[in-house]
C-alpha cells in the first residue's frame, strides 16, 4: 500500500513477547505507560493489545518513526495508544508531565551517552509514586560484556559512532541512583540482553 508507513523491526517481532513477559507482571491494571524510543512502534502495539486498560504514550525523534507508529495504531485500531510524540531524551520529555511506567526498548547504547542521562533523569521527574523506568537491551556487567557477540555488536557500533556503544550496567545504576532511584531488578533475557527495572521511591 503506497501511503502505509508502517515499519517492520525483525528484532521488535522477536523480543517483544519475551520483554512483555518481563514488563506485565509490573504493569498497573490502569494508568499510563511512556515509551521513550519508539522506533517502529511494534512494542507499543504489542503492549497495548495484551494490556488495554492501561493508556500508551509512544514517541520517537524521527519522523518516520512516528509516521510508522501511527499507521501501525490506526491499522490495528488500538484505541488506548495515543499519536507518537516527539521526544529526544537528552532534553525533556514535554508534553509528558506524568506517567506510571517509563520504557525504553535499545536506545542506550544506540545514542549518546546525554540521552541516557536525560532518559534517566526525565524518567525520575515524570515517573508517579510506585512507577518504574525498565530498560532493555545489552549491557557489560560487572566489567565485561556479557557475550562474545555483544563484544563484536559494541565495536560495530563505534565504528559507526563513537558516542555510541554496549553502557556499563553500573554506570547506569549509578546515573539512577544520583536521579532517586534505588537498585534496580535485573531480569537476564534472550540473546544476552538484559531488562533493569528502576522504581520510583
Ligand atoms: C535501535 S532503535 C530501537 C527502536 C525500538 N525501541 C526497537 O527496539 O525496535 C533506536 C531508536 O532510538 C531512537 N533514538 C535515538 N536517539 C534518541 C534520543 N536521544 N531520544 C529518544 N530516542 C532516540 C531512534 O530514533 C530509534 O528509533
Amino acid at each position: 500500500m503506497k501511503d502505509d508507513a508502517r515499519k517492520f523491526a525483525p528484532a521488535a517481532t522477536r523480543n517483544r513477547a519475551a520483554i512483555l513477559d518481563v514488563l506485565g507482571p509490573w504493569l498497573p491494571s490502569r494508568g499510563r505507560l511512556l515509551e521513550i524510543a519508539s522506533g517502529s512502534g511494534e512494542h507499543t502495539m504489542h503492549f497495548a493489545a495484551a494490556h488495554p486498560a492501561v493508556t500508551f504514550q509512544p514517541s520517537d525523534p524521527d519522523p518516520t518513526n512516528r509516521a510508522s507508529i501511527d499507521a501501525w495504531a490506526s491499522h490495528l485500531g488500538l484505541a488506548n495508544v495515543k499519536r507518537a510524540l516527539d521526544i529526544d531524551a537528552t532534553t525533556t520529555f514535554a508534553p509528558v508531565t506524568a506517567a506510571d511506567v517509563v520504557v525504553s526498548i535499545n536506545m542506550i547504547h544506540i545514542a549518546p551517552w546525554d540521552a541516557t542521562v536525560g532518559l534517566v533523569r526525565n524518567a525520575a521527574t515524570v515517573l508517579t509514586a510506585g512507577g518504574f523506568l525498565l530498560l532493555y537491551g545489552p549491557y557489560r556487567w560487572n566489567g565485561a560484556h556479557t557475550a562474545p557477540s555483544n563484544e563484536a555488536f559494541d565495536q560495530s557500533l563505534k565504528a559507526s559512532d563513537p558516542a555510541w556503544g554496549v553502557r556499563d550496567l553500573e554506570a547506569v545504576i549509578a546515573l539512577a541512583g544520583d536521579a532517586g532511584f534505588g537498585t534496580p531488578d535485573v531480569v537476564e533475557m534472550p540473546a544476552n540482553n538484559l531488562s533493569v527495572i528502576f522504581r520510583r521511591a
